[in-house]
């Protein structure tokens, strides 16, 4: 949430870095944009737009902008205190403009820090809680910005990513992290910061991650790094394999369609390596270190939010029913006020593609408290998740740009089901009931080419339905987190109300709804639960409710029973089938915000990386 960039370096580079650095990180956050840097006669220039990073672009590319130095910050906003607008956009500055900064986070205690700066004379000019610490650090700056912002932190509650520049030291850039992720890139005498990694592929591939409570200055050309307390700290510094071509769109239109298309392969990638077919089993290198401990544990929770809460509740399906295990998905935001009952023979498991959502950080931290065991799914390499766990595996399906999740999601679900079998082996799960899954686990890239060919028949289906205001989705057993996840999708694409229920659920309420203006899309393939959905949909059909099926290839039953159907290929395991209808429900939310003539990648309100509470 929030994105941001901060240079130093060669003159020639700054706007580009910064401006590239942005388009990179736009994801995070699109409300607002802008950059500061410093002119050569020691004064800043500060150019902001409202709106995505190429309005701010088209800003700077009409501007007359004075001889500048090679020293520059930028950022890309998500509205957290104050609507979107020029004031209230970064960069922030000082009271006579010495100082200005970008921040990422939530600065919680901001008013009291207002109240106190208004009263010695200094003025706001926007709603946010950055311009309180830009105020707040140019009060305290006597000369030396290092000092500034250690002694403005010491009152500073809340979480903060910040970058910050001072015009009288033009060849100083400091840094700071709590709670907010930032990363540094290393590439001879440039340095280039970001929230994350993608903001500087394009220059290095050597970064050092800040922790909680570091600062990195940059001065005359040299880095070092110190706590808060402003003790010298050694930091490693780690090399990223990452293709910067997976970070484009490759020819596609949309990241979102890339990165639905390219599930075949990138499932390929998720489970390579770790899948034992000879011997019905699972191996995981991340999580070697911390197998006894697995084999002890009695209980399971799965932590995630919004996406990764569904994968979760597919997760939590596969370890009761193949390692015979109590498991509970949780939702991070209310997980971490919930008292949940945590000792050191559970194991949890968060779920996230950024590895950087606040909520699930915080229940990170108190299922550690509890003494839980903890390990992670995470996309993003090197991220704060993965960092803060006590082991993990990676997704390794490259970036998720879009801001609605498709990939990850299927290579989240497809991790627990292999984590199902893995400590299922340790309790009784037999080789013959796990090589079958496992073999089907090996053809989901080849189920998913098949889906790939439904583009065509859910861009038709999608522009029948397109101008429908209301849909609901619904599903049972492993189609359940489906019906969740497809209403989630469509929602956030195509800003159409949805909602995702149980089959089984829908006449205790919410059947009251269904009329002819109410369509109804129904997980129906074939699984143990298929002939209790197909009461349920005769339910709804009683009711006028027009039905839209996914079903199995070659089921002609289901075509007496719906409006339309898109069929789809068969797993031999029930526990395999959602991963696939759910990749034609990405479909047709993508056909479905397409159709509306949407913006699919960047849609409204919403940021990729959620890093405030
Ligand atoms: C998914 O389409 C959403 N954009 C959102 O719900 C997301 O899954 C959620 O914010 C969690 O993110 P994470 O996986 O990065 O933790």
């Amino acid at each position: 949430m929030c994105g941001i960039v901060g240079y130093y370096g060669k003159q020639d580079q700054v706007l580009d870095t910064l401006v590239s650095g942005l388009k990179r990180l736009e994801y995070r956050g699109y409300d607002s944009a802008g950059v500061a840097i410093i002119n050569k006669d020691q004064e800043f220039t500060c150019i902001k737009e409202v709106g995505k990073i190429k309005n701010l672009e088209n800003k700077i590319n009409n501007q007359n902008i004075p001889e500048f130095k090679g020293i520059g910050i930028a950022h890309t906003r998500w509205a957290t205190h104050g609507v979107p607008s020029v004031e209230n956009a970064h960069p922030h500055s000082g009271q006579d403009q010495k100082i200005f900064l970008v921040h990422n986070g939530i600065i919680e205690n901001y008013q009291e820090i207002k109240d106190k700066l208004t009263n010695e004379g200094v003025t706001f000019y926007s709603q946010t809680d950055t311009e309180v610490l830009a105020k707040l650090i140019e009060f305290n700056y006597t000369g030396d910005l290092k000092e500034a912002v250690l002694k403005s932190l010491e009152v500073v509650q809340g979480a903060y990513a910040t970058v910050v520049l001072a015009k009288n030291e033009p060849d100083r850039l400091i840094a700071v992290k709590k709670g907010s992720p930032m990363v540094l890139g290393l590439n001879g005498d440039e340095y280039i910061l970001g929230s994350d990694v993608s903001a500087i592929i394009s220059k290095t591939r050597e970064v050092i991650y800040l922790e909680d409570g570091e600062m990195i200055d940059i001065n005359n050309g040299q880095y070092s790094v110190c706590n808060l307390d402003n003790q010298s700290l050694d930091k490693d510094i780690h090399n990223i394999d990452w293709d910067e071509d997976a970070a484009s769109k490759e020819g596609y239109e949309h990241f979102l369609i890339k990165e639905i298309l390219e599930q075949p392969k990138v499932i390929k990638d998720s489970v390579r390596g770790r899948l034992l077919p000879d011997t019905g089993d699972i191996k995981f290198g991340g999580l070697i270190d911390v197998m006894d401990k697995i084999k002890e544990v009695n209980r399971v929770i799965i932590l995630g939010i919004g996406t990764s809460f569904y994968s979760a509740k597919l997760g939590e399906l596969y370890f009761e029913s193949i390692a015979n295990i109590p498991a509970k998905a949780e939702m991070s935001p209310e997980f971490r006020y919930n008292d949940a009952v945590i000792d050191d023979k559970t194991w949890v498991i968060a779920i996230s593609q950024s590895g950087e959502t606040a909520d699930t950080i915080a229940g990170i931290e108190e299922a550690k408290r509890k003494g839980a065991l903890v390990t992670g799914i995470v996309n993003s390499v090197g991220s704060p998740i993965a960092r803060i766990t006590d082991a993990g595996v990676y997704n390794q399906i490259g970036p998720e740009i879009s801001v609605a999740s498709t990939k990850a999601f299927t290579s989240q679900a497809t991790l627990l089901l292999m984590h199902a079998i893995l400590l299922g082996r340790t309790r009784g799960l037999g080789y013959t009931q796990a090589e079958e899954l496992i073999s089907e686990i090996k053809k989901l890239p080849e189920y998913f080419e098949k889906v790939a060919l439904l583009r065509g028949e859910t861009k038709e289906l999608a522009s029948k339905y397109i101008n429908y205001d209301n849909l609901v989705y619904v599903g049972r057993k492993y189609n359940y987190p489906i019906a969740l996840e497809g209403a989630l999708k469509i929602k956030e694409v195509s800003y159409v109300h949805a909602e995702g229920l149980s089959a089984g659920e829908f006449k205790h309420g919410f059947i009251a709804l269904i009329d002819e203006k109410m369509p109804t899309i129904a997980i129906l393939t074939k699984d143990s639960v298929y002939d209790k959905m197909v009461s349920n949909v005769e339910e709804i059909r009683a009711r006028n409710g027009k039905i839209i099926a996914i079903a199995s290839e070659g089921d002609e039953r289901v075509e007496s029973i719906s409006e339309d159907v898109i069929y789809v290929p068969r797993s031999t395991k029930e526990e395999i089938q959602p991963l696939i209808n759910n990749m034609a429900l990405q479909l047709l939310a993508y056909n479905f915000a397409h159709g509306r003539g949407l913006d699919v990648d960047k849609p409204r309100n919403l940021a990729k990386s959620v890093t405030v509470e």
